[in-house]
């Protein structure tokens, strides 16, 4: 009994240290509708830009790894300090306007009570509704910190990651295996610029011109769309063929060895994660389930103090 008592304090210790308290029931008095107009916002947007909700998806992974889901990743830069999204893997952050219409509805609404960081979880939830993606609750009551710096960008895992890397990013930030095999499902949708998988397709490495798990057709249509030295800014690839839709495409793709970056075929090189891209490549159903289960927690990391009048500046 003891036992059972001194590990659930400790567990409530733990959490209580590092993160605000969310819940579902966050905004019933104070801002009902919040969630409704953000949704209306994304579908807007989305209806005339087919590449926001994987921009808007990505936005909230890139937030909740830096100091947690605080909106750190929405400050501008300001003087001298360069903020994160003026950071090196800032390439295709871009659908900022999106959470600044929906923080101008929400606050003509409710002023002063909606963070900036709930208003990007929820997007992040719609981004996924629209893809045609499953639903969830998204707990509430983030806080939005006073902090954003361009160098803490390289605490983001990078698309040439190995597992072991990968491991470690996410078990710093309480994520398991599980959820990594998970999250990274995010990559059914959207779009990767040459830069982010070059490495792969030309100079691999001392015996190999291109990386030996890409299926060879694959990377013989990468290089033609990827010219040498990055040469083409612009050029890239979609995740999948079906880029606009939140299915269980990606896990597929990994077995033909046609996921853009070593970070997705990474997945393969343990047993367990590999068990489980065959399981999500089996089975849509399977995967919504976890990726769900996974986003909550990912979602759940929180670490900001204020609720920001301006999701752009700092109070
Ligand atoms: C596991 C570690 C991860 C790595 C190494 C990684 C890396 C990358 C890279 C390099 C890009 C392409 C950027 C570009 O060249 O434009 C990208 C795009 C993207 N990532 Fe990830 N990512 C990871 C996890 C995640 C997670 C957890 C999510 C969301 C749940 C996610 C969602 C996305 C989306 C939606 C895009 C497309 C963005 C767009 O089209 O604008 N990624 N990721
Ligand atoms: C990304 O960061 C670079 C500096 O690393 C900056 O020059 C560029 O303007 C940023 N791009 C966007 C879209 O914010
Ligand atoms: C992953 O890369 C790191 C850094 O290069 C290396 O130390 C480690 O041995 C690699 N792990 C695997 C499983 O390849
Ligand atoms: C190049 O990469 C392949 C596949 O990862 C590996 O088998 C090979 O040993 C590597 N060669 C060198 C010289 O590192």
């Amino acid at each position: 009994m003891i036992f059972i008592v001194a590990f659930l304090s400790s567990l409530l210790l733990s959490v209580s240290s590092t993160a605000n308290a969310l819940s579902l029931n966050y905004y019933d008095k104070t801002c009902p509708d919040a969630e409704d107009i953000v949704a209306k916002v994304v579908k807007n947007a989305a209806i005339k830009d087919k590449t926001v909700p994987a921009a808007v998806l990505r936005m909230h992974f890139h937030d909740c790894f830096i100091r947690g889901c605080d909106a750190s990743v929405l400050l501008n830069s300001k003087g001298t300090n360069k903020a994160e999204k003026d950071g090196p893997p800032n390439i295709s952050l871009h659908a900022f306007f999106v959470i600044d219409d929906a923080k101008k509805e929400v606050e003509a609404a409710c002023p002063g009570v909606v963070s900036c960081a709930d208003i990007l979880a929820f997007a992040a939830r719609d981004a996924v509704v629209l893809s045609g993606g499953p639903t969830w609750d998204v707990p509430k009551g983030r806080k939005d910190g006073r902090t954003s710096k361009a160098s803490e960008t390289a605490q983001l895992p990078a698309p040439a990651f190995n597992i072991s890397q990968l491991q470690q990013s996410f078990s710093q930030r309480g994520l398991s295996m599980d959820d990594l095999v998970a999250l990274s499902g995010g990559h059914t949708i959207g779009f990767s610029h040459c830069s982010s998988f070059q490495k792969r397709i030309r100079n691999f490495n001392a015996t190999h011109d291109i990386d030996p798990t890409m299926q060879p057709s694959f990377a013989a249509t990468l290089r033609s769309v990827c010219p040498a030295n990055n040469a083409a800014k612009n050029a890239g690839a979609t995740m999948d063929p079906s880029s606009t839709t939140f299915d269980n495409t990606y896990y597929k793709l990994i077995l033909q060895g046609k996921a853009l970056f070593s970070s997705d075929e990474a997945l393969l090189t343990t047993p367990n994660t590999k068990d489980l891209v065959s399981e999500f490549a089996g089975s849509q159903v399977a995967f919504s389930e976890a990726f769900v289960k996974s986003m909550i927690k990912m979602s759940s990391l929180t670490g900001g103090q204020e609720v920001r009048k301006d999701c752009r500046v700092v109070n």
